[in-house]
């Protein structure tokens, strides 16, 4: 596997870490997140499983950064097939937990993996890693280092017409800055707005029909000891 930059081993030991915890702590985010995937899921894309567009056809999401895999676990009804890739092993071994008790063990399953490293490892070289329908990435971009880097990457990662769909924070104009608490170190960004999402995948060539919207509501959760609130948007754009 390919060495991962300071930056990101710092965001694989503190998710290491949290994974146990991570789907009861983050509750109420992971709930609303879930539940504005469903209520959107002809917007962010017209090609799924019950779909007339997707009728017959075999639909293939990488969710990368993927955590417990709640977002799959959302969306595998509806697509074939499932590659979760993350850093952290214990939240990869949360996701294939998760997958299996949800009777979803045959169509997804999370290999640990980094396509933001400077240089890719071989073993993410393979057909099975490439050419998919969706990339999905959901309360991850605002950790990563370079956030142009890791949506090329992404794009690399897509059939042409595919959908990059990520869901992230809206910055808060009143504080300027969201409180993190112990996870600030492994934040790089405290959210994006709808022109820097907009220039994001531009500059990926992911700019297809590109469209932003806000969740429109706040989700409230503890988290060390403190209330903290988070609006999340979804953005989209297929490969040219
Ligand atoms: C806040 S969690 C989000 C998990 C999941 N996508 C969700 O919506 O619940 C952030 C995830 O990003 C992963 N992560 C952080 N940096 C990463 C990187 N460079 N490559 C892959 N995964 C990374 C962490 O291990 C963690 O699982």
């Amino acid at each position: 596997m390919a060495e991962h930059t300071e930056h990101t081993e710092k965001n694989r030991q503190y998710f290491d870490n949290l994974a146990k915890s991570y789907k009861d702590s983050f509750k109420p985010v992971l709930d609303g997140i879930c539940r504005n995937v469903t209520a959107r899921r002809t917007w962010i894309s017209d090609t799924w499983t019950d779909t007339e567009a997707g009728q017959g056809k075999e639909i293939k999401v990488l969710d990368y950064a993927c955590g417990t895999g709640v977002v799959s676990l959302t969306l595998a009804p509806f697509v074939s097939k499932i590659v979760g890739m993350d850093v952290a092993d214990n939240m990869i071994n949360q996701f294939n937990q998760n997958a299996h008790d949800a009777g979803f063990g045959d169509k997804m399953s999370a290999i640990k993996g980094d396509l933001l490293s400077e240089t890719l490892s071989d073993e993410l070289s393979g057909p099975e890693y490439s050419d998919f329908d969706i990339v999905v990435v959901s309360a991850a971009l605002h950790h990563f280092e370079k956030p142009e880097l890791a949506m090329s990457r992404f794009c690399q990662r897509l059939k042409k017409g595919g959908v990059c769909l990520i869901i992230d924070i809206v910055p808060d104009h009143h504080r300027m800055a969201h409180d993190f608490g112990e996870a600030e170190h492994t934040v790089t960004n405290h959210g994006f707005t709808e022109e820097q999402m907009r220039q994001l995948h531009e500059g990926a060539g992911l700019n297809e029909d590109f469209r932003y919207q806000s969740m429109n509501e706040q989700f409230v959760y503890q988290k060390d000891g403190k209330q903290r609130t988070l609006t999340f948007f979804l953005s989209r754009g297929q490969r040219a």
